[in-house]
């Protein structure tokens, strides 16, 4: 059974969590390949919320397996409570439906405290980042000097690794940053106990889903962030540290491409961003507070308020060619009741030149011009909606115009934040 990767289009936050928990009902295991704790999930089934930073979003339904594949960053600590709070809710009460990679890396806390020292340095050219240690984690990976789960279990290895590495952070945060440096004893002491507790979890996970596929499981995999926060194909450099497109699935979970048959792309009826960089469709005025307030715009890892603003064709279209979606599910649909009328981006004009791609260069997408469509908006509240044919007129014309310039396939338009508020087309 071929496997279906599901990732974010716009810059995160679209509502992965809440498909990909839907979607898990007719899946076997559900797989997060990339990102770390910099991601929020949230879920809602009936009037229970969770959200989830590490855990893949197929946890709510017993007997799913959750995978977290080795391109995923972890902190063993965040990792532990997640787990923890889980379980004492009555999830994942068998320890043989999580398996996590020997091979992912760790976030240490001298991460986090280069993440947010580098931050503050920056100043109004700050990224925007989490604060999680998510890019210096990533940075020592690619180094070759990173802390692998497998090494952490090792007491040996993870003394070795911890001590070298400490040397030389210290360095660099007490003489670079100003910032104080960090004591081996306690780091190491609590990681020791961390790496007690998630042991039984530990697994060849790429092997795991090697014989999964073949054998005709169906694997579900779970994308974090969004395609304009890929490192190399988003919005360099206010972007995240990692490849968040669909082709990330591969090295992330060590899975061949041949696998794979379904790709959908998780979109909102409208944009968002947390963090900064440029948003060419932002509105920063009234329109801008409304679809904050209506969508709860609020970000799920760090409470900021995210940034809103129009649907813009031309990064999902961007985003669609990048991912090579096989299907769109638009989610936040129900947000845009009242608000007449819509306007959605289809193209950017910089002095005089015209754009139908997301231009490379920062200096570029800053001054761009979104060139909008107008379309005549709705007063009708559409959580109840189940088909198609339950919107109003107007709704359906917008989700249809959406279609055609997106040149892909809507499987299903979300009305709503609970499971169940969900118009599934295909
Ligand atoms: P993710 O990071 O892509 O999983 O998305 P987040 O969970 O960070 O943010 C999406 C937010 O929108 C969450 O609060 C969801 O509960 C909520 N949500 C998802 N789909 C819908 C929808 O169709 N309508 C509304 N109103 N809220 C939704
Ligand atoms: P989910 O999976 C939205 C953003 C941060 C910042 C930039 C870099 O919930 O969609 P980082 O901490 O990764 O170094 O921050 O990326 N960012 C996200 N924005 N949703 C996310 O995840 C994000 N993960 C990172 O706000 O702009
Ligand atoms: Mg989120």
């Amino acid at each position: 059974m071929p496997a279906v990767v599901v990732v974010g289009v716009q810059w995160g936050d679209e509502g992965k969590g809440k498909v990909v928990d839907l979607l898990a009902r007719d899946n076997d295991i559900i797989v997060r390949f990339g990102g770390g704790n910099n991601a929020g999930h949230t879920l809602l089934v009936g009037d229970e919320r969770t959200v989830l930073h590490l855990i893949p979003s197929g946890v709510l339904h017993q007997g799913k397996i959750c995978v977290i594949g080795n391109g995923v960053v972890i902190d063993p600590e965040v990792l532990v409570a997640e787990l923890s709070a889980l379980r004492r809710r009555g999830y994942l009460t068998d320890d043989a439906c999580l398996k996590i990679s020997d091979e992912a890396h760790v976030i240490m806390p001298y991460h986090k405290a280069i993440d947010l020292a580098r931050e503050r340095l920056r100043g109004k050219g700050a990224v925007g980042t989490t604060g999680r240690g998510i890019g210096p984690t990533y940075e020592d990976k690619m180094a070759r000097t990173g802390i692998r789960v497998v090494d952490l279990l090792e007491e040996g290895t993870f003394r070795e690794k911890l001590e070298r590495n400490l040397e030389e952070k210290n360095i660099y945060l007490r003489s670079i940053l100003k910032e104080p440096g960090m004591e081996f004893g306690a780091i190491f002491d609590a990681y020791r106990q961390h790496a007690d507790r998630l042991r039984r979890y530990v697994t060849d996970t790429a092997l795991y889903l090697h014989d999964a596929i073949r054998d005709g499981r169906r694997v579900l995999f779970e994308g974090a962030q969004g395609t304009m926060l890929d490192v190399d194909h988003g919005t360099y450099p206010y972007v995240t540290s990692s490849n968040t497109v669909s082709g990330a699935v591969c090295a992330g979970a060590g899975v061949g491409p041949a696998s794979f048959q379904s790709v959908i792309g998780i979109c909102k009826a409208y944009t968002t961003r947390v963090g900064n960089g440029p948003f060419p469709t932002e509105e920063q005025g009234a329109i801008g507070e409304r679809l904050r307030e209506s969508g709860d715009e609020f970000g799920a890892t760090t409470g900021r308020p995210r940034r809103c603003g129009w649907f813009d064709a031309v990064l999902v279209r961007q985003a669609g060619r990048l991912n090579g979606l096989t299907g769109i599910a638009l989610t936040k649909l129900d947000v845009l009741t009242g608000l007449d009328p819509l306007r959605i981006c289809v193209r950017y004009r910089v002095g005089a030149q015209q754009f139908d791609t997301v231009p490379a260069s920062t200096r570029v997408l800053e001054r761009a011009i979104p060139e909008y469509e107008e379309m005549p908006g709705w007063t009708a509240p559409l959580r109840g909606a189940r088909r198609l044919a339950d919107l109003p007129p107007t709704a359906r014309r917008y989700v249809a115009r959406l279609e055609e310039l997106t040149a892909t396939p809507f499987t299903i338009v979300s009305v709503g934040a609970e499971r169940e508020e969900t118009i599934v087309l295909d």
